[in-house]
């Protein structure tokens, strides 16, 4: 078992199967509320069953699945839920799920009665080593995470045979995210990565991306340019992802090789061939083959990081030494080439 502390907030678990301890130690608790996608019903009943048998009392909620349970809507039928169950201050929201289900559930958390704890039981990779650490919540409105609050879990449960065991896709899309928390921030998960590809143990990779993600989300609680190095990749990437029926993960996958391009052509730190080479390892993508140009182009316009002085991207001067600047039409130019845009 490996335990991790991201602030003065978490307690992060990582070990193979449930803890002992599922929530943390506290005498005034009576409730606990599981809010959980329908792929992993099963694991919050499980988790309903051995809170029952510790004395709580336990009410299961179902979210529907993926974006469509980060909604207000389904935020008001959960509080509805949590008021008929009799939730107080001094109980628990419990998020079991990927990081549609930990995002809602921290909502809710955060805003029902001011505040009440959560603790995530993420069952997706990306929602281990991102989604559910560093105290980001929120809804969808016309935009992605256009509502929400910051508010930490207490406790995170990280249960690496379940993740060892998750459907390919759902692996290389945790894996293309903690690929990117290597290049910015930890030479030896770039290693691990690099050298054994899809066979690298689970529990080294969460221990090792969930590290780098309470590092940053300690120096930089809110958005700023620290926390902007987990966005390495993204610019390009969030265009791919508009623009093509890729996922999220391989999107970024993309847009990692394009910011690596650039940040050769800036920095001069020859990247591209370590991080392509990595990325075919991992099953992921490397080239935006049959995607529009011009609709990407167009998109990265649109971006919001965009200011006056152009577009802001987050680039590498080496492995774990991020920086994030501006970079020119030209520089662009050549990452989008680089990927085949
Ligand atoms: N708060 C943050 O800091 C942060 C960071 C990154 C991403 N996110 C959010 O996380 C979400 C994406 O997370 P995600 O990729 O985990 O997606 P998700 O929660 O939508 O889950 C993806 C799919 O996997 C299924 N699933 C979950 N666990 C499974 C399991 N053990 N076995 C089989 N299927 C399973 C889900 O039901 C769903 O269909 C987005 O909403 C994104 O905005 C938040
Ligand atoms: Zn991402």
């Amino acid at each position: 078992m490996e335990e991790l502390r991201v602030g003065d907030h978490t307690k992060v678990l990582i070990q193979a199967g449930l803890p002992e301890e599922l929530v943390p130690p506290r005498m005034d608790r009576s409730r606990v509320a599981i809010l959980t996608q329908p792929a992993v019903t099963e694991r919050a009943m499980t988790l309903a069953r051995l809170l029952d048998e510790q004395g709580l009392l336990v009410e299961v909620v179902g979210l529907p699945d993926r974006e469509e349970a980060k909604t207000l809507d389904v935020a008001v039928s959960v509080y509805e839920a949590l008021a008929s169950f009799g939730l107080s201050r001094h109980d628990t929201i419990v998020g079991v799920g990927g990081g549609a289900a930990t995002d809602l559930a921290g909502y809710v958390a955060g805003t029902w009665l001011r505040g009440v704890e959560v603790v995530h039981y993420p069952t997706t990779l990306l929602a281990s080593v991102d989604a559910s650490l560093g105290g980001k919540t929120g809804v969808n409105l016309a935009g992605k995470n256009l509502v929400g609050v910051f508010w930490h879990p207490t406790l995170v449960v990280v249960d690496t045979d379940l993740l060892a065991n998750l459907p390919g896709s759902l692996i290389a899309e945790g894996m293309a995210e903690a690929y990117k928390a290597g290049l910015v921030g930890d030479p030896d998960l770039c290693d691990l990565l690099g050298s054994q590809g899809l066979s690298a143990p689970m529990a080294e990779v969460v221990r090792h991306a969930a590290g780098v993600k309470a590092r940053i989300v300690e120096v930089d609680e809110r958005e700023s340019d620290v926390r902007a190095y987990l966005n390495f990749g993204h610019t390009v990437g969030h265009a791919v992802e508009f623009a093509s029926s890729l996922s999220h993960g391989e999107s970024v996958a993309v847009g990692m090789v394009a910011a690596s391009a650039v940040s050769e052509r800036v920095m001069g730190f020859d990247v591209v061939s370590s991080v392509v080479a990595t990325l075919q390892k991992l099953g992921l993508p490397t080239r935006a083959d049959g995607i529009d140009p011009a609709r990407v182009a167009d998109l990265l316009r649109l971006d919001k990081k965009r200011d006056r002085e152009g577009l802001r991207m987050v680039l590498l001067r080496g492995v774990a030494d991020p920086v994030l600047m501006h970079v020119g039409r030209e520089d662009i130019a050549a990452g989008l080439e680089a990927v085949g845009l």
